[in-house]
């Protein structure tokens, strides 16, 4: 999971990151998005090996919107867990969706770097990306009192 390639077929991948994305693509398939009808589905695994997953919820009042990392990263949060090791999204398209810039940070809440992989489900197959927290967001801010 350390290696940053694009649009990637998938071939193979190591059991927790199958786990991962496995639990991405169920939730994935709860999204409720009847406004972009753009479904995504996130899955964090923390260090106690639990795997924590959610997908957007739109709102008719857009800015309600809820992505589908944000509502992992609650999963987690609600279940007294706070060290995510790992994070999986699946989106659909022919190339993997990147996490929003809030989504980002949110992530970068609970750890600075973790493997963050992609992937897209397409009827013309399916695409994989591996990335980093820190790739995808350096510097983030951090609140100093
Ligand atoms: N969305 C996510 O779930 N994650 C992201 O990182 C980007 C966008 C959702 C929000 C909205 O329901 C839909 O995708 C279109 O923006």
């Amino acid at each position: 999971m350390k290696r940053e390639s694009s649009g990637k077929k998938v071939e193979k991948c190591d059991a927790s990151t199958a786990r991962l994305i496995d639990a991405a693509k169920r939730a994935r398939a709860n999204a409720y998005a009847p406004y972009s009808n753009y479904r995504v589905g996130a899955a964090i695994l923390t260090k106690s090996g639990k795997i924590f997953a959610g997908c957007n919820f739109e709102n008719a009042s857009y800015g309600a919107c809820i992505c589908a990392e944000r509502n992992a990263v609650g999963q987690m949060i609600s279940a007294g867990e706070r060290q995510p090791i790992a994070c999986v999204v699946v989106t659909g398209g022919k190339k993997p969706g990147s996490p929003c810039g809030i989504c980002r940070q949110v992530l970068s809440e609970f750890a600075k770097d973790m493997p963050v992989v992609l992937v897209s489900e397409h009827r013309s197959g399916e695409s994989r990306r591996d990335t980093s927290l820190a790739k995808l967001l350096p510097d983030a801010f951090e609140f100093e009192k």
